[in-house]
Formats: C-alpha cells, structure tokens, sequence
C-alpha cells in the first residue's frame, strides 16, 4: 500500500511534482511546495518533503523524531560505500564520536593556519592554468573549480600528492551519482565499486603510514580516536562525496551569481560587502545541496501533517533558502542582505562539518583571487551554461572569458 494511504488528516498532496521538471529547474516546484504548505506527500518521490525554512529547521532539530538511520538496510549510501553506514547516517550518541574526531581538522582556527596557505597555493597554480586555456575556451568548471576542490579535498583528507586531481574528481562523482542512484542503475553501481576500490587502494597504504606519522588531516585525526578502519574508510568516502562536488559548485556558483549581477560584483569588489557574507548569501540564493533524507521513527503529527513511522521526509534545503517570511524577496540575490541562518549547509547535531573550510576555500581564496588577476572575468554568453540536478546542483559547464 502507498505511504499516502495511511493519511488520516488532510495533508497537502503534490501528485503534481515531476522529478524530470525538479532536474531541469527545481525552483518552481519549490515554491509551489511552500504555497502547499509545511508537509507536503509527494507521491512521485514517495516521501514527505519540507519546503518552508521553520518547518525544516525544527524537523533538523528533532533526531529523536526525524533520524538520519533508515530501516532499510540496503540504503543508496551505504550501497555506494560498500556495506558501511558514514557518520551522516548515524544518529548520536553513534555519530558524535566519528563527527568529534575530523572536527579538529576543520576548525576556523585550524582552517585559518594550516590550510587556506595551501589552499592559496591551489589557486595560484590553477589560475595560470586557466589563463593558458585562454578567454575563448576556458570552462571555470573544468579549468578552475573542479580540480581547485579536488586537490584542496586531497590536501584535507591527507592523500598523497601523487592522487591526480582528476581521480578525486571522479571518485566524488561516482560516490554522488551512487548517493542519488533513485533507479538502482547498474552502470552507476559498477561506477562506485570501481572507485571504491581505487580509494581503498590508497588507504590500504596510508592508513598505516598515517598511524606511524600522524598528521593535521580528516583521515588521520578518524584514526587517532582508534575507530575501526572500516568505520575511518566509510568516513573518508563520505568527505570525498560531499567534500568536492558542494565547494566546486560554489565557486560556478559564485562567479555566474556575480557576473549576472554586475552592481553587486562590484559592490563585494569594492569591499563594502565582505566576500565571506557574499559567499555565504550564494549558498542561500543557489544551495549546493537540495534535499537530504530523513526517517519518521514514529507516527507523528507535525506542522498539521500526519507522518507514518517509517516514512521518508525530505529536507528541502534549497526550498527553505528561499522562504520570503525569513529572507525577505527571497528570489533576489541580495549580497547586502544578512543570510545568516541560510540552511545551505543544514543545521543540528548533522550540520556540515566543512562550512568553515568551504568558506575560506571558495568564497576567501579562490574566487576574490580569481578577480584579482582576471579583473574582467565574466562569463562568456556565446557559449552554453549548463546546470543540472536537484538533490546536488550545480553548472556542469560555465564558459567563461576576459579582456
Ligand atoms: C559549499 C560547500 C558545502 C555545502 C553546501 C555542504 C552542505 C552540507 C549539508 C547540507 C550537510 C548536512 C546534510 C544533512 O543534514 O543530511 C553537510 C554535511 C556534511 N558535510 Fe558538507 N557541504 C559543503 C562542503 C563540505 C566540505 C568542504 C567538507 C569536508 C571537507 C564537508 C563535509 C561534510 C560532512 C563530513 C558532513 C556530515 C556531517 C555529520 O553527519 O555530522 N562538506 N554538508
């Protein structure tokens, strides 16, 4: 029987939610969800989904209702992980310790020290890069961002210089594709087995390097608190997912979000707006991750919703971000605005262990660097601009040129 046969009060039912249209642009739907109201069934997904920002916060702050394990043992993730649960699929007490054991790593102050020189480094050498690809082919996407967040994610997690920026790329792509694998593809599953292997090979050798040399990094600090290797791999495979694919979109992100608003480029570029709030204002306007699944633990009543136990909630991030009655003309980006709050990178116990890092890698190296030495960066309108996805969004292709 469907989940929405159990309702017994009325629960806005969106039979009218298309995954193809939510693909190509999910904003449209968003709003029509929070028009619906604070619950909506989607049958189409079979899931609850929480569009409205007070609704999806309050739901985030409730794992005791709403938890990150499914009952389902075979969940995409752990699929896609080999048989392993990740700490963003463990509910405390269980994933306080894995979570307290990278938070060291990922500190402002520890960001500020020992990593944003580096990734400065980064920057430096992929903007040479891109200015050799020249202003009439350059892709951000495939000449800056991508392989600027696959080696700032190489450095964080500890591997070795010789893993190439295009394998970390790959493995975060096939490790996304698995997390959002709706239709059980095989081609997608035989993807992530490959690369799950080609990451295992890597930790097979540093793993106990690590052990004997200890470092600042996410993998080896998952060792220090003596976890089971299988549980410090899961882990590392869960930063490499989310870890490279969210700063890449960032920075597209930022840069098309500036060049399609010249008054405000130039607002942030005059300094009266920090690019630290400009940064954190794109993750609201445009968040990198959509939506991210939830468990109802019993049948609950919620928000004048009747939730059954075992049901899928959806936290519509990206919907929330644009919520009018906490960030007013939500629509508009808005770099003066104060996006506090944003839930672009979710909040609770589960809230993103890397924002600070993100933070400073994107929206306070990469892209003020960026326009510091390509003052006239814009993006280049005679070629396509693609975007895709909603669970994950972002530009697949951001031409770009300059003067
Ligand atoms: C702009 C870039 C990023 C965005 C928008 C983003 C977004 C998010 C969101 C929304 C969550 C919560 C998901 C949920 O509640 O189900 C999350 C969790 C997480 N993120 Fe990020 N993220 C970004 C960058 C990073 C980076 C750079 C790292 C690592 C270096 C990272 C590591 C993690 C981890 C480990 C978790 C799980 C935390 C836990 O379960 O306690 N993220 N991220």
């Amino acid at each position: 029987m469907p989940i929405h046969e159990n309702l017994t009060v009325d629960t806005p039912v969106a039979d009218w939610l298309n995954p193809q249209e939510l693909m190509t642009d999910p904003y449209p739907s968003y709003a029509r969800l929070r028009e619906a109201g604070d619950v909506v069934y989607a049958p189409a997904l079979q899931s609850y989904l929480v569009p409205r920002y007070t609704a999806l916060r309050e739901t985030q702050l409730h794992p005791e209702l709403f938890s990150v394990r499914s009952s389902d043992v075979n969940t995409m993730m752990e699929r896609a992980f080999g048989g392993n649960r990740p700490m963003l699929r463990k509910d405390d007490p269980e994933h306080a310790v894995e979570r307290q054991a990278i938070n060291p790593t990922l500190r402002p102050r520890q960001i500020a020290q020992t990593w944003s020189p580096r990734f400065a480094q980064t920057v430096e050498h992929w903007i040479d890069h891109l200015l050799e690809v020249g202003p009439e082919n350059a892709d951000l996407n495939r000449d800056f961002a991508a392989p600027v967040a696959s080696q700032n994610l190489i450095d964080l997690i500890g591997f070795p210089s010789e893993v190439h920026v295009d394998s970390l790329r790959r493995w975060s792509t096939d490790f996304i594709d698995g997390l959002s694998n709706v239709m059980s593809d095989p081609d997608i599953w035989a993807r992530c087995d490959a690369s799950r292997a080609e990451v295992n090979a890597v930790l097979d050798e540093l793993i106990p390097h690590l052990r004997r040399h200890p470092d600042a990094s996410i993998t080896s600090h998952l060792l220090e608190v003596n976890l089971p290797e299988d549980v410090v791999r899961t882990n590392v495979m869960l930063t490499i997912s989310g870890g490279m694919n969210e700063p890449q979109h960032m920075i597209t992100n930022m840069v098309w979000a500036l060049s399609t608003h010249p008054d405000q480029q130039r607002t942030v570029r005059a300094g009266e707006v920090s690019w630290g709030d400009a940064f954190e204002e794109v993750v609201r306007w445009v968040s990198p991750i959509g939506m991210a699944p939830r468990e109802a633990t019993a049948d609950i009543e919620w928000f004048d919703a009747k939730i059954p136990q075992g049901a899928t909630v959806g936290l519509l991030f990206a919907s929330a971000n644009r919520d009018d009655s906490v960030f007013p003309r939500a629509d508009e980006l808005d770099v003066t605005r104060n996006a506090r709050g944003h839930l672009g990178f979710g909040t609770g116990v589960h809230q993103c262990a890397g924002r600070w890092a993100a933070k400073n890698a994107v929206g306070e190296v990469a892209v003020p660097r960026l326009y510091e030495r390509i003052g006239s960066l814009m993006v280049d309108d005679s070629r396509q601009v693609s975007w895709q996805g909603w669970f994950f969004r972002g530009l697949t292709a951001l031409p770009v040129t300059w003067d």
